[in-house]
């Protein structure tokens, strides 16, 4: 009945990533390593994410008409991910530049050129790719304003996945749509403004008060937290052991995998289980993309 067990509409970008050795502080100066591009944005990272894991996967995009352009479309195609929805043109592709120190962290600055011209406009035009999807994902490397508009135009029934990142206040219409809104620790005390330390459990059960219908917190090696406001219990999921080597893009190995097994039917629970199975996976690799796993590849619980 549907085309697609998921559509994610958010960002594409060129990944310009250097290893170091310590990531420089304010006005400091550090040599490192040569330089490496990627595919990557999240947006683009969820759609090659659940592609690989075997989803029916689309992306919903906007990218320059340059080399950065072609080589993320191609990207997508070479996993699988159906492009029709990906738009060229306006400014151009996005860029992040990426610095990542030998413990696998990264510190990431984002210029979002061609993701900033995907408008409410290019939503609405794109109703028949969303009505054909089952879950619909996003991120907010895209204006909110067409994350609202996405929210607005799924169908009814469709289920609607939020990271908001980089976080930024949400409107209520937005909050509530979200089943579940996806975040870091680092996203989550941004979104409720913490500041005193409440600890996981307590940003679950306040964001939860926001009004999103669950809540995932992800907690690195540590796993992550599951809300669930029908349910109103808060669920410890726990993470595999791995050796990281890169963290990039591995929230959106787990976002991906998460919403393509609620699509499938499974629980909240049972799907961030098996979605910190493919983050845990995706650490082990260096970049973003070329690290996410097939299902044969994803490590053991
Ligand atoms: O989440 C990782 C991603 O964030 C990178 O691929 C980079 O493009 C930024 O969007």
């Amino acid at each position: 009945m549907y085309d697609y067990d998921l559509l994610v509409v958010g960002s594409a970008n060129a990944d310009l990533v250097v290893g170091v050795e310590r990531r420089p502080s304010a006005g400091e100066t550090v040599l490192g390593s040569d330089l490496a591009v990627h595919p990557g944005g999240k947006g683009a990272n969820q759609a090659v994410a659940a592609a690989r894991l075997g989803a029916r996967s689309a992306l919903l995009a906007r990218v320059g008409d340059d080399a950065h352009g072609r080589l993320l479309t191609e990207a997508q195609r070479a996993a699988g991910v159906d492009t029709s929805g990906v738009l060229a043109g306006g400014a151009p592709t996005g860029v992040a530049l990426i610095t990542v120190d030998p413990s696998g962290d990264n510190s990431i600055v984002v210029s979002p050129g061609a993701n900033a011209l995907l408008t409410p406009g290019d939503i609405r035009a794109a109703g028949g790719l969303i009505a054909a999807a089952r879950v619909v994902s996003a991120q907010l490397e895209i204006p909110l304003e067409t994350v609202a508009e996405v929210v607005r135009t799924r169908p009814e029934g469709t289920r609607f996945v939020l990271n908001p990142s980089p976080p930024a206040p949400l409107p209520p219409e937005v909050l509530a749509a979200c089943d579940p809104l996806v975040v870091n620790e680092h996203e989550a005390r941004v979104l409720i403004g913490d500041t005193a330390g409440s600890g996981p459990e307590g940003w679950a059960r306040t964001l939860i008060g926001l009004g999103p219908r669950s809540v995932v917190i992800t907690l690195g090696a540590e796993g992550a937290l599951v809300a669930d406001r029908r349910t109103d219990v808060v669920t410890r999921v726990p993470s595999p052991r791995v050796e990281a080597v890169d963290t990039t893009g591995a929230g959106d190995a787990f976002t991906a995998a998460l919403a393509w097994r609620l699509g499938l039917g499974e629980g909240l629970v049972e799907a961030a289980g098996y979605a910190a199975r493919v983050g845990a996976t995706a650490v082990t690799g260096t970049g973003a993309q070329e690290s996410y796993p097939t299902a044969e590849e994803v490590v053991a619980p």
